[in-house]
């Protein structure tokens, strides 16, 4: 009984992980860009590679200078994620 349960919430926790990583970080930014009204059309927007990958990721490497700015406003704000919002006072290319 108690066992089957443990089971049952483990593969819960497992779910919710899988689910959350595209969830949390990718389309989403794109979304988010482009309801603000940038011409967001795909992750090199903010991003050097075509399909950024978490395991390894290093912004320095990673993210454009739109990405890193992005960043860096993040770090200004304290922010707990970025917004792209933030793109309206991005005074670069
Ligand atoms: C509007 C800009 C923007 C777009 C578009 C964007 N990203 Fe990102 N992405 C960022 C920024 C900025 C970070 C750094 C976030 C941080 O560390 O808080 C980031 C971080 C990441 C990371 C690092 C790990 C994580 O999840 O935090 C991954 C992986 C990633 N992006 C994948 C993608 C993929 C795949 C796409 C396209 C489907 C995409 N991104 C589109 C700005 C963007």
């Amino acid at each position: 009984m108690a066992h089957s349960k443990l089971v049952l919430l483990v593969s819960i926790s497992l779910l919710t992980a899988v689910a959350a990583v595209p969830a949390a970080a990718t389309p989403q930014m794109i979304k988010q860009a482009k309801d603000a009204g940038f011409p967001a059309q795909n992750c090199q927007y903010c991003h050097v590679p075509a399909v950024p990958k978490k395991d390894g990721f290093k912004p320095d490497v990673d993210l454009n200078e739109r990405g890193k700015w992005l960043l860096s406003e993040k770090e200004k704000q304290n922010a707990k994620d970025v917004n792209p919002q933030w793109l309206k006072n991005y005074t670069g290319k």
